[in-house]
């Protein structure tokens, strides 16, 4: 596997994804972990590259783009400048979890999965973030965030969003 980088232009990109796809002999097997390969590069899956990883995959675009919309890890949208994560794990979800994703969903306007329209925020889900004594829980960026009760959470996470936000503190 090739290590990640934070590559500092298209063509490194570009690169990396030819190297990774080489790397796999251009099998359609390799869909998988290419897929992987590449949200990690691009932070998510545009849809032309979708198509341009079909085409050297020799597989049908639409069971490439059918793939990355299936599996909830992928992401079709770019995060927004800040990016919240609720966790939805088994402790977490018992302690309200669920909860709070809706909760975030009606406050921000957005759906799990859902950029907003102005890209400054951006919210999914996780099935556990192996800390669950703290459970429930949500990350804001690099930031966990617990409470004992879902809207206290609901309240700190738009707090400290509003704080990152004022101080155009970015990841
Ligand atoms: S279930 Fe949420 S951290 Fe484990």
């Amino acid at each position: 596997m090739i290590p990640h980088q934070d590559y500092k232009t298209e063509a490194d990109r570009h690169d990396a994804m030819e190297q990774i796809l080489r790397q796999h002999r251009h099998s359609p097997d390799a869909l998988i972990e290419v897929l992987h390969f590449a949200q990690e590069n691009y932070g998510y899956l545009p849809r032309e590259l979708l198509g341009r990883l079909a085409e050297q995959l020799k597989l049908p675009p639409s069971l490439v783009y059918g793939v990355a919309s299936f599996y909830h890890g992928f992401r079709l949208e770019p995060r927004g400048r800040h990016h919240c994560t609720v966790c939805t794990g088994t402790s977490c979800h018992i302690k309200g979890g669920t909860a709070l994703l809706a909760e975030l969903e009606r406050r921000f306007g957005i759906s799990c999965g859902e950029t907003a329209p102005d890209g400054s925020f951006s919210l999914d889900s996780v099935r556990c973030l192996g800390v669950c004594d703290l459970a429930p829980l949500a990350v804001l960026d690099d930031d966990i965030i617990s409470a004992e009760t879902i809207d206290a959470l609901a309240d700190k996470v738009c707090q400290c969003l509003a704080e990152k936000s004022s101080t155009g503190k970015s990841p």
